[in-house]
């Protein structure tokens, strides 16, 4: 059975002081909840990965990077590296977000090179995809999303494929307040699906986990999750606040 997720990416928000306080509630409210059969993470930034990976420790709750480079070390000023994030606890990346392939130029080429790399350093993937309003209108979104899939993942022996979670995000539905409605990220999910089942057999595909990212909130988030092939969330903005997290957590 694949497992749900409730993934947290708090972006370029929190200072020290301000992730710490936002990761022991969110520990602390987890406990409480008695959450279980969901899996949640918290995606800080780098500078507080370590702190907060170290505060949340003995929780339920893990840590994931929000990046990460696909070199192991050397001359890449301002990188940091799988090996670099395991040293420091954290086991998870985030990888393909639309933010990184908008503004920072991330291709589908550099970021199978940065699946490898998390692989290789026995990492779990959060791989992000999704298609932009333009091709939404224009009807193309499933071309997007299998082509976005295929050149970053698509290389992968099954065994690799298998621990990689995915999270399809339509970039016009990030930070805009705007989602898709129940069924259309149902509707994308099941296309996903059957584009794995396609490559990899039917077996795999059911056990692969695919989020759903894009104005995720604590009032849309049960109907979203209630879809058979949403198997959970990557939430931005309603991560940063404790409360509106632990709905989205508990909303299955
Ligand atoms: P949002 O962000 O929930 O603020 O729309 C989602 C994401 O970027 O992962």
């Amino acid at each position: 059975m694949r497992k749900n997720i409730v993934a947290g990416n708090w972006k370029m928000n929190n200072d020290l002081e301000a992730s710490l306080k936002l990761a022991k509630q969110v520990a602390k409210k987890v406990k409480k909840a008695d959450v279980k059969g969901t899996k949640v993470i918290i995606a800080p930034t780098f500078v507080n990965l370590e702190r907060v990976a170290r505060a949340t420790k003995k929780s339920k709750v893990k840590v994931a990077a929000q990046n990460m480079h696909f070199a192991e070390s050397g001359a890449f000023t301002g990188e940091v590296s799988a090996q670099m994030l395991k040293s420091v606890g954290v086991k998870t990346v985030i990888l393909g977000h639309s933010e990184r392939r908008e503004y920072f130029g991330e291709t589908d080429e550099m970021l199978a090179k940065k699946v490898d790399a998390a692989l290789a350093n026995n990492m779990k993937i959060i791989f992000c995809f999704g298609e932009v309003l333009e091709d939404r209108k224009s009807g193309n979104q499933e071309a997007i999303v299998e082509s976005q899939i295929k050149n970053a993942l698509f290389h992968l022996e099954v065994d690799a494929f298998k621990s990689i979670v995915l999270a399809y995000e339509p970039v016009w539905a990030i930070g805009t307040g705007e989602t898709a409605t129940p069924d259309q990220a149902q509707d994308m999910h099941a296309f996903i699906r059957k584009t794995l089942t396609d490559k990899y057999g039917a077996e795999v595909a059911e056990s692969i986990s695919i989020l759903y990212g894009g104005s995720c909130k604590p009032n849309n988030a049960k109907e979203i999750f209630s879809k058979k092939d949403v198997d959970g969330g990557l939430i931005g903005g309603a991560a940063l606040n404790a409360d509106d997290f632990l709905a989205i957590v508990t909303a299955f």
